[in-house]
């Protein structure tokens, strides 16, 4: 527990899950939300122990929850590690972060989920959940066992990075996981439609004389997982939807009731596939990026809801992967420090409204991985992020607390910055330095 008495004075005060969104004082006492309200900080900020942050036109939010994060470890601490991770989370306001199983070995038993809970409880800061795989090496055959798996503390499953093929195997694993609630979170791609792909299939690829990866790869899958979940009423998440084909089967099942849920990246909602003209390998990512029309169709169904969550699908990788031809390059793009100063320009934009943007950030991502949504509530654990909205910062390879390297957002100026994170009721982030 933090022994400090944090003071958060004429802050403006947001949370899409009470409609709050009010310049107040707000008191945090020994990791707790302790009071809020105008002016309810006199007695307070005269405390000898207080530290007084003032509110200078900040804001302060739920703390955010990644659904999807790739931190590496264990096998490829070269690339990330939990450690480094985590203090990329917690500098990008992240309090939670779901990782994934595609790590060496696979997270596809209760050893290997251990061992991250154990390497995240040494790192502190942000709170680190699990997904385990769904099939046994991720090699689409032999359920895992997900009953020890949750035990353990996995919070879903996927076998994220690779496609699970097969229906029935997608059958049963739906319906094993419905016996725990645990989502089942597919990467939705037909591996024989995108064999040897580089980029999104259409005009662009075309001219560049790349082989493509088309929309209907993903969108055979969803079309098929739907009808699946419906049938077995479970519940189904897609990773990283990327294409307007997808989003209309997920509405259209939505609207029936059937229990799927998905997220969408911010390098789908920002960039298209020109951003491939110069093969520039840090644009090479898995689904890759797709065109304008798609761009549109995510932004609507992300101010719509119909996408709950923003999920970085942070995917750290080092230069041996990444300077080289884009066909040998490993696809992925790096993220958890990027994502709100890149979101935030999109308020206004089809339709997305602020208290939207900050649900999908927090409130919806930390209900689908069964986490208590952090808030802004007395008598809360203080899980809160303070971002200053107007502030421009420009990523640099040297200030960056991940060891990847690899987004095209590199060097870009962003306006809207993360300047402290309380993740399990501690500083885990202080960009002011213990000022205010
Ligand atoms: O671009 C991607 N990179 N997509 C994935 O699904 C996996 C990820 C990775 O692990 O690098």
């Amino acid at each position: 527990m933090s022994s400090e008495l944090l003071v958060f004075r004429a802050v403006r005060a947001l949370d899409p899950a009470s409609s709050l969104d009010a310049v107040v004082d707000v008191i945090v006492d020994r990791g707790v939300i302790a009071k809020i309200g105008p002016n309810c900080a006199a007695d307070a900020v005269r405390a000898e122990h207080a530290r007084v942050i003032e509110g200078h036109g900040r804001w302060l939010v739920p703390a955010f929850v990644d659904l999807h994060a790739h931190l590496r470890e264990p096998g490829h601490e070269y690339k990330e590690e939990i450690a480094t991770g985590l203090r990329a989370a917690a500098a990008g306001g992240y309090a939670h972060v779901c990782v994934m199983p595609n790590t060496r070995p696979v997270n596809d038993t209760r050893a290997v989920t251990e061992l991250m809970l154990a390497r995240a409880a040494e790192a502190g800061g942000p709170s680190l959940h699990p997904i385990a795989a769904i099939t046994v090496g991720q090699k689409g055959k032999d359920l895992t066992e997900m009953a020890e798996l949750r035990d353990a503390g996995a919070v879903g499953v996927s076998d994220d990075g690779v496609c699970v093929m097969s229906s029935a195997v997608m059958r049963r694993a739906l319906e094993y996981a419905k016996n725990f609630d645990m989502p089942v979170i597919q990467h939705a791609e037909d591996h024989e439609l995108t064999l040897g792909a580089d980029m999104h299939e259409g005009v662009i690829s075309a001219r560049l004389g790349l082989r493509g990866w088309p929309r209907v790869a993903e969108d055979v899958i969803v079309a098929r997982d739907v009808i699946l979940a419906e049938y077995v009423k479970a519940r189904y998440h897609v990773a990283h939807v990327s294409t307007a084909g997808a989003i209309a089967l997920i509405r259209e099942a939505k609207s029936r009731g059937v229990p799927v849920t998905c997220e969408v990246t911010p390098h789908h909602l920002l960039l298209t596939d020109a951003a491939l003209i110069g093969y520039d390998t840090a644009c090479k990512v898995n689904p890759p990026l797709r065109e304008e029309e798609d761009v549109v169709a995510l932004r609507e169904a992300l101010a719509d809801g119909t996408i709950d969550a923003i999920a970085t699908d942070h995917a750290p990788h080092s230069p041996l992967e990444k300077d080289c031809e884009l066909s040998e390059a490993s696809p992925g793009i790096m993220g958890l420090e990027l994502c709100f100063g890149l979101l935030l320009g999109l308020v206004g934009k089809e339709r997305l409204s602020l208290p939207r943007l900050l649900d999908a950030l927090s409130v919806r991502p930390a209900k689908i991985a069964g986490v208590e949504p952090p808030s802004l509530r007395e008598g809360a654990r203080a899980e809160l992020t303070l971002v200053d909205p107007e502030l421009a910062w420009t990523p640099r390879t040297t200030q960056l607390h991940t060891k990847g390297r690899n987004t095209p957002f590199m060097n870009h100026e962003l306006r809207g910055k993360v300047l402290m994170t309380l993740a399990r009721g501690e500083i885990a982030f202080d960009a002011l330095g213990g000022g205010s």
